[in-house]
């Protein structure tokens, strides 16, 4: 099962980055599936197939692998348009609004996607749910000052609120230094109306809602690769 997903993610990745060209500004994305589009992209430049790419990573740890693979980088100050972004997601819905944050970069993911001409989301099909928060919890970027009023603001929109650890039990803390509280809200009936209840809260740095940011999805399943557009 996990072999075929892996295959799904391998696949969709392949694709998305199909549509690189040489000399483009890429946007890196965070988790296994953009990890993968990484690798690809890497193996690319050396066959010579692309030349005089320029990635953008989305966090400190994609900076690495991309390193790893020979992808020269750069920021966001030296190249504040993107050409074209690969990320995954968590959750899509119908109306390709996503759950993003599963890897804990969903801050740099989102300014990255906002900078980007062109943003294209590559998951397996197993990511595509009616509705966003059907499997998954939301997660919030918190800043560490104030944090207990973040908590009892995320309970009072009915979320169950729980703070992201590392395996070894102690806090995860974000690029920024912030926490991130993964809100379990169930199926979101209307994911804008919370997005908004979420943006205009101190404390709360960003959120892993990603309303009408993606226009692009590719997705790899058992009937193949479908490249779904708005
Ligand atoms: C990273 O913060 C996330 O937004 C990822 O894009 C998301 O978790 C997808 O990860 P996988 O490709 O590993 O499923």
């Amino acid at each position: 099962m996990n072999a075929q997903i892996n295959r799904y993610k391998q696949q969709a990745a392949e694709r998305a980055v199909a549509y690189i060209r040489s000399g483009m500004v890429v946007g890196l994305g965070a988790g296994s599936t953009a990890r993968l589009a990484i690798q690809h992209l890497g193996h690319l430049l050396r066959e010579g197939v692309l030349k005089e790419i320029i990635g953008i990573p989305c966090a400190e740890v994609v900076a690495a692998d991309a390193r790893e693979q020979g992808i020269p980088l750069a920021t966001l100050e030296d190249y504040p348009v993107i050409d074209l972004t690969i990320d995954g997601a968590d959750e899509v819905d119908p109306r390709l609004n996503l759950i993003k944050g599963g890897g804990g970069a969903l801050t740099r993911e989102k300014i990255v996607a906002e900078a980007s001409s062109r943003e294209i989301i590559v998951v397996d099909e197993s990511k595509l749910v009616p509705a966003l928060g059907t499997g998954w919890a939301v997660p919030i970027e918190v800043i560490p000052f104030g944090h207990g009023s973040q908590r009892r603001y995320l309970e009072s929109l009915g979320a169950v609120v729980n703070i992201r650890r590392k395996t070894d039990g102690s806090v995860y803390y974000t690029d920024q230094g912030n926490y991130i509280f993964d809100c379990k809200f169930g199926p979101i009936p209307d994911p804008a109306q919370l997005a908004h209840k979420l943006d205009a809260r101190a404390g709360i740095l960003e959120h892993g809602l990603f309303i009408g940011l993606a226009s692009e999805v590719i997705v790899a399943g058992a009937d193949g690769i479908r490249h779904i557009t708005l």
